[in-house]
């Protein structure tokens, strides 16, 4: 017995003192004991690129940092716990350089200085939490941050001097948060930032000088935001940038001057925008190695020299655009180191030999196209059949699609001799289809054609008339002989619009049915006297414009010249004084377009009383019926607005209606005996009320 108890005890001091030596061990290589919940080690830290003494506790449904953790760590994992906040969460870590908050619930890092006493942190990632504010001072005390994650979180609100005294910052990512604007001042310490990812956001505009302080970004990253526009200087100041990527925005063409200040730039990315069209001189003049505009399902044009003056440039990406149905043979010009041009998976059925002309060494693919193989295509199969410098990459994927007879072929397959060396035209481009605008808005007309001979090709106006640059409109800006501009459209313009090409072995047509929409608003004189005139309008209640003008001149003068009142949308009628008696009058309302040039909505036709006429109760020169409507509507309107007013009298002593004003402007200028038309003039922005 005695000896059983005896080799107990023993065994249990050994047990002691073994558990004790390797506690002092581990105290000896940890500094401490490793709390419950995490695991201490000595790790290689990719952040850090160094081996550090690391404690993990991610993953432990935690809300505070356990005790104990060792004074000398490292590098500490507090990821996915339960972290609502850090307000005295954190031990004290003199020798911290990497933590890692991310997958927590953290609401709000407040106003404080949480992370000072972590003065030699270099890591920090914050992502996947839920705060949404970033204020002035979080950040102070960490001067030596190098990589800075706050990365799909909700944040939508940054202070401008969040992120102050990070010289040394390397990286900072914010991407896939609610940010929709970026201020300059937040980077204006980040003197040694390289990478910049604010990619997945709600960034609709780039302002001038915005990256102005990263003078060593080698990248940045604004994929995925709402970009519509950008200021001509909207990176300046980023002299290293190598590559900006720029895809899936709103952006509808290529940003080519902002671009200019990029003296560095090797790639430049735009995919998934709403480019319609490569413009000439669109890339111009870049040190550009690589370009990239793919995935757009507005692209259909690449206009001749789009591609210009780009000694540099080796790969152009021009993939899976698929409405992208042409590229103009002369669209690459000074772009003398041209090797690989992807043009896969696009709706291209030819391309010119043109594009190759002195070229060597170069590789294109025109896979997934569905090609056009007659004699626009048998350059490509001679460059398939003999070995060619220019190379067609996946000829397997080079299929016909017409003509007809060779449909599902593929080209490599046909035989050079059974493709015919001349062919009539084919038009490619925007045709046959209906274009719906609004009245004052533009529309670009496009249309090309393949064929050999190159056919030639015009546009005929809905009059029959063949565009050319002798069309006397001021309003049709021709660009080149296949494509024009309308500006300002007004419902005349309405029409079919046809696009013709032509060579000697025939022609082919295209049309555009072009609706221009309206806007239905009707003006009616409603009283008339000697010397004034009461006109009404109707269709303005949609808000569609701010203010219409009201244009009159004395009907049969030479002039093109309107006397103008301008009012604002919630009038519904204006009297128009000191007019000349018996002398009848055109009196129009109209909108201003993006020019400034009014648009006439309608117009009515009034003359003017005798000078002896003393207006009595209504009188209208046309359309009596309507302003008995209108009188009655407008008794009705007098009640309701008598009625609603009372009522918002009573429940609020001290409210002034808003119509106050406008009855003091409506009043102003009216004829003293036009006591009836003020009444109904007064009441009728009540309809526009609430
Ligand atoms: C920390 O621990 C979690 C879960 O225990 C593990 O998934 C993760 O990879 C660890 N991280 C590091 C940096 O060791
Ligand atoms: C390709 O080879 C054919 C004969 O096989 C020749 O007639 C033709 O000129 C060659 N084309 C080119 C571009 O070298
Ligand atoms: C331009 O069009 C007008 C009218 O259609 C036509 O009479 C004229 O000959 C054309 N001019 C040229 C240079 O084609
Ligand atoms: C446009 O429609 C006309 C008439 O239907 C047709 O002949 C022509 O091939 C079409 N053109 C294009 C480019 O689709
Ligand atoms: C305006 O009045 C005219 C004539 O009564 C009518 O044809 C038109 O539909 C009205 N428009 C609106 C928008 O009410």
């Amino acid at each position: 017995m005695a000896s059983v108890k005896g080799y107990l005890m023993h065994l249990l001091v050994q047990i002691f003192i073994f558990v004790f030596m390797w506690k002092v061990v581990a105290l000896k290589t940890l500094g401490s004991l490793c709390p419950d919940r995490c695991n201490c080690s000595q790790r290689f830290s990719s952040g850090l690129k160094a081996k550090v003494l690391t404690v993990n506790c991610s993953y432990q449904n935690l809300k505070n940092a356990p005790l104990g953790i060792p004074s000398k760590t490292q590098s500490l994992f507090l990821s996915g716990n339960r972290f609502l906040d850090l307000f005295n969460k954190l031990p004290e870590l003199p020798q911290l350089m990497e933590l890692d908050l991310s997958n927590n619930n953290i609401k709000r890092l407040g106003r404080g200085t949480i992370f000072q006493n972590f003065s030699r942190l270099k890591v920090l990632d914050l992502s996947n939490n839920k705060f949404k504010t970033l204020f002035n001072g979080v950040f102070r005390g960490i001067h030596r941050l190098e990589r800075l994650t706050i990365a799909n979180g909700n944040l939508k609100f940054i202070d401008e001097r969040v992120f102050e005294g990070m010289k040394i910052l390397r990286y900072l990512n914010l991407k896939n948060n609610q940010i929709h604007s970026i201020a300059p001042e937040w980077f204006l310490d980040m003197i040694n930032l390289e990478i910049l990812e604010i990619d997945h956001n709600e960034i609709s505009y780039i302002s001038s000088g915005t990256f102005s302080s990263l003078a060593n970004l080698l990248n940045l990253s604004l994929t995925n935001n709402q970009i519509r526009g950008m200021s001509d200087n909207a990176f300046v100041g980023l002299h290293k940038l190598k590559s900006i990527f720029l895809g899936n925005n709103y952006i509808q063409h290529v940003p080519s001057a902002p671009v200019q200040s990029l003296k560095k730039l090797k790639l430049l990315n735009l995919d998934s925008n709403p480019i319609p069209l490569l413009y000439t001189r669109d890339f111009v003049n870049l040190s550009v190695v690589e370009l990239s505009v793919s995935n757009s399902t507005s692209l259909t044009l690449i206009d001749e020299g789009a591609f210009w003056d780009l000694p540099s440039l080796e790969s152009i990406h021009l993939q899976n655009n698929y409405h992208l149905q042409f590229i103009d043979p002369e669209a690459f010009i000074k772009v003398p180191n041209l090797r690989f041009l992807n043009l896969s998976n696009n709706n291209i059925s030819a391309i010119s030999q043109n594009i190759v002309k002195q070229r060597t060494n170069v590789q294109i693919s025109l896979s997934g196209n569905p090609l056009l193989c007659d004699c626009n295509l048998r350059w490509i199969k001679e460059a398939l059949d003999n070995s060619s410098t220019v190379v067609f990459i996946e000829s397997d994927n080079l299929l016909c699609k017409q003509p007809e007879e060779v449909s599902n072929t593929r080209l490599q397959d046909l035989d050079l001799g059974n493709m015919p060396v001349q062919c009539a035209p084919v038009l490619v481009g925007p045709v046959n289809q209906t274009v719906e605008k609004t009245i004052g808005e533009f529309h670009i007309f496009e249309c090309r054609a393949f064929g050999n001979p190159s056919p030639s090709v015009y546009w005929v106006l809905p009059s029959g008339k063949m565009l050319n640059d002798t069309t006397n409109d001021i309003h049709i800006q021709m660009k080149q002989p296949e494509s024009f501009v309308i500006f300002h459209l007004k419902p005349n313009d309405s029409g079919v619009y046809s696009c013709v090409a032509e060579n000697v072995l025939g022609q082919a047509v295209g049309a555009i049915r072009l609706l221009v929409d309206s806007i239905d608003i009707n003006i009616f004189p409603q009283r008339v006297s000697s010397t004034f005139v009461t006109v009404v309008w109707n269709g303005t209640a949609r808000n569609t414009y701010p203010e219409y003008d009201l244009l009159y001149r004395i009907e049969g003068e030479k002039t093109d010249r309107y006397e103008t009142v301008t009012v604002s949308y919630i009038f519904r009628s204006y009297t128009i004084n000191n007019l000349q008696p018996e002398t009848t009058y055109k009196i129009c309302i109209a909108v201003k377009d993006d020019e400034g040039e009014n648009l006439k909505l309608s117009c009515t036709h009034v003359k003017t009383q005798d000078a002896n006429f003393i207006m009595q109760g209504i009188q209208t020169t046309s359309n009596v019926a309507i302003a008995v409507v209108l009188g009655i509507i407008s008794g009705m309107v007098i009640i309701i607005c008598f009625v609603s007013v009372a009522a918002r009298k009573y429940r609020q002593r001290h409210y002034e209606t808003p119509q106050k004003s406008l009855i003091s402007n409506m009043a102003h200028g009216t004829p003293p005996e036009n006591v009836s038309s003020l009444i109904v003039t007064r009441t009728e922005p009540c309809l526009e009320q609430d």
